[in-house]
């Protein structure tokens, strides 16, 4: 089992004001890693697994091996070539321009991989991002929730797990 006591945390950091949850420690030991992965998995059938940059990336290429179905990125802007999709997160601390390619998205069950659920909005420009390319399901699955932060609101209508939660 995945407590609060697997992260680090650091006070302040990126900004004043805001409490940093480490994953490094969770990474760090091979056991503790893989329950991490499986305690990602998704509840429902999924057809492809997504992952948020940068720390989604850590843990979603494992989930869609562990389930035999392909993954596809969600990319800062300017990172990705083609033909994208974009939209706007206002986040924790600051606003993210995001993109990602509709190639294999449209009539597919998503499940999408991040490390935090915060604020929502990273998540919920995700989720805007993949109905508009087609998806039929997008459910969501993060190591860490932020209760105080609400973000659980931002995803109102879709299946949405957290490993660990903080308490408001
Ligand atoms: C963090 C985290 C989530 C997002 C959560 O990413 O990894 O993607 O913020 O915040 P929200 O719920 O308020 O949207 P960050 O933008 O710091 O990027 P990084 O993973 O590249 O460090």
């Amino acid at each position: 089992m995945i407590t609060l006591d697997d992260f680090d945390t650091y006070p302040d950091f990126p900004v004043p004001g805001v409490l940093f949850y480490d994953i490094s420690p969770i990474l760090g030991d091979a056991a503790t890693f893989r329950t991490a992965c499986a305690a990602l998995m998704p509840r429902e059938p999924v057809d492809v697994v997504v992952g948020v940059d940068a720390r989604g990336f850590i843990f979603a290429p494992v989930v869609a091996q562990q389930l035999d179905v392909g993954m596809a990125m969600v990319r800062k802007k300017g990172k990705m070539p083609g033909v994208l999709l974009e939209s706007t997160a206002t986040i924790e601390y600051g606003a993210s321009d995001l993109v990602i390619s509709p190639v294999g998205i449209e009539n597919k069950r998503v499940l999408v991989i991040d490390d935090v659920l915060a604020t929502g909005g990273t998540a919920a420009a995700v989720a805007e991002m993949l109905h508009r390319a087609g998806a039929t399901s997008v459910e969501f699955s993060f190591l860490l929730e932020l209760d105080a932060l609400n973000g659980r609101e931002a995803l109102d209508g879709h299946t949405v797990t957290s490993v660990v939660r903080v308490p408001a």
